[in-house]
């Protein structure tokens, strides 16, 4: 005789209670059921599908389709009774929805599991995050367009190796970390490619005996694709993977943006000013205004890497098909577009309320010898080889540091000691305006090249 089964929706086999630890250990409510409307979308359309080839009447499909809209409204006004004892997201609302209408509730896991249940249900919300991250990924660029625009003409100091190196348009260097967002924005429309494509239908792992229709179920959720192989679809988290990858470089953009912001509102650089409102002060150092919100998403960069190397550990040994290490994949990627997401959205509020403190940036570009390379630039337009130009003018720049001077601040006569070649019209090219309007092309640093490249970032936003 056997004994009485347990009361869990996968009771039938067991005869002893689950331990109460092992339960919450197991348990996955504590964070799927920010899938339920994903869960419940999902059912719908399964439901549907069954319906539409036979395995359930019109009848149970209509009872099934009122009874989800049910447990949606309580799950949405705060109603709904979360039980750790039935598991996660997929169990709990399938109980509910049983307590509700009844037996017929039983009928909608036909044809179904929870493997390719829940595998369903993060391409379907992970979907809706990337639409939402890539809207906000977009508003950031529009701001740094705005900034490009407006600081078209400003000149800073450009730096290699943080030492100043030629003069830049501060717009310029806006449309850098455009562009560095128009890459990651083209990753998350080809990440999303390959989330949007349908799971449902191969069940545990192998499909499904009965007559299921999958064009119709990828029809009704908006996939493009369907999985083509049963075991692979409940089993890889690729497309989890692929998106934290995406991920992690916009939080790296973000991040060195970030880095920028720091130094440029240091006492020492003063380049720009941050907004008040998104700084903090010290509790005992009253002078203080620190960029926390630059600084924190520079740190925020580092729990994001180590979700995308959660990830790819979490997948790497996993034999076929579905493994329970799976359940893994939510928390690191939860976390990942809600840090995502926020860093993003304040990154956008941020940008407008920049104050760019112009003169302090030009003194700093005269400071540092930028237009040497200009300097050299004439000479091998006179004919002087470029390597005797080189040495030329760093004759002339040992003199400046010597004189206390800026190659723009010395006369004629001083500057052609080093070369008989150097005349009048040298002036021309050691100006801050003449050597960022000489860099007149394509990617190029010219105010007018930034107005142009503000442009096609416009053209590029609205397509
Ligand atoms: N909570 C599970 C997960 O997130 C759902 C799938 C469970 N499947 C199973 N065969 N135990 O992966």
């Amino acid at each position: 005789m056997s004994n009485q089964s347990i009361d869990k929706p996968w009771g039938g086999r067991f005869n002893e209670p689950t331990d109460a630890f092992v339960e919450a250990f197991t348990a996955s409510i504590g964070f799927d059921k920010r899938l339920y409307k994903h869960d419940i979308a999902g059912s719908v359309a399964h439901a549907q599908m069954l319906g539409k080839v036979g395995v359930l009447s019109a009848d149970e499909v209509a009872q099934i389709l009122n009874g989800l809209e049910q447990v949606l409204g309580e799950i949405e006004r705060g109603e709904f009774e979360w039980s750790v004892a039935l598991e996660d997201v997929h169990m709990n609302i399938e109980a509910r929805l049983t307590a509700l209408i009844g037996d017929v509730g039983k009928k909608l896991h036909t044809g179904r599991s929870r493997n390719d249940q829940v595998a369903t249900d993060i391409r379907l919300y992970l979907r809706d995050e990337i639409d939402a991250i890539s809207a906000e990924l977009k508003r950031l660029q529009g701001a740094l367009l705005n900034l490009a625009e407006a600081e078209a003409d400003t000149i800073m100091p450009g730096f290699t190796h943080l030492q100043t190196a030629q003069p830049i348009t501060f717009g310029h260097h806006m449309l850098a970390w455009f562009e560095m967002l128009k890459r990651d924005a083209g990753r998350l429309v080809d990440c999303r490619k390959r989330v949007n494509s349908l799971p449902l239908g191969s069940a545990a792992l192998a499909g499904t005996t009965y007559p299921i229709d999958r064009e119709f179920t990828a029809k009704a959720l908006g996939f493009e694709a369907i999985c083509e192989n049963s075991l692979d679809a409940v089993s890889d988290r690729d497309f989890a993977i692929e998106f934290v990858a995406a991920a992690s470089l916009i939080m790296t953009h973000l991040s060195r943006a970030s880095e920028e912001l720091i130094l440029w509102c240091s006492a020492q650089f003063n380049f720009i000013e941050l907004g008040d409102s998104f700084c903090t002060g010290s509790s005992i150092m009253p002078q203080k205004k620190n960029p926390d919100v630059p600084e924190l998403i520079r740190g925020k960069t580092g729990r994001i890497n180590g979700h995308l190397v959660c990830l790819l550990t979490l997948m790497k040994g996993q034999p076929l098909a579905y493994n329970k290490d799976n359940q893994e994949d939510k928390e690191p990627l939860f976390d990942t577009i809600d840090n995502l997401r926020g860093s993003l959205k304040v990154f956008a509020d941020m940008i407008p309320a920049i104050k760019v403190n112009r003169e302090p940036m030009r003194e700093a570009a005269i400071r540092g010898f930028s237009t040497a390379t200009d300097l050299a630039d004439y000479l091998v337009r006179k004919g002087v080889p470029f390597r005797d130009a080189h040495e030329i003018v760093g004759k002339s720049v040992n003199y400046g540091i010597e004189q206390g001077k800026d190659l723009g601040e010395m006369t004629v006569e001083e500057l052609s000691q080093f070369s008989d070649t150097i005349q009048q019209d040298v002036f021309d090219v050691l100006t801050l305006e003449g050597s960022v309007s000489a860099r007149n092309h394509l990617g190029g640093t010219a105010p007018q090249q930034v107005r142009k490249a503000v442009l096609r970032g416009r053209t590029w936003l609205a397509g």
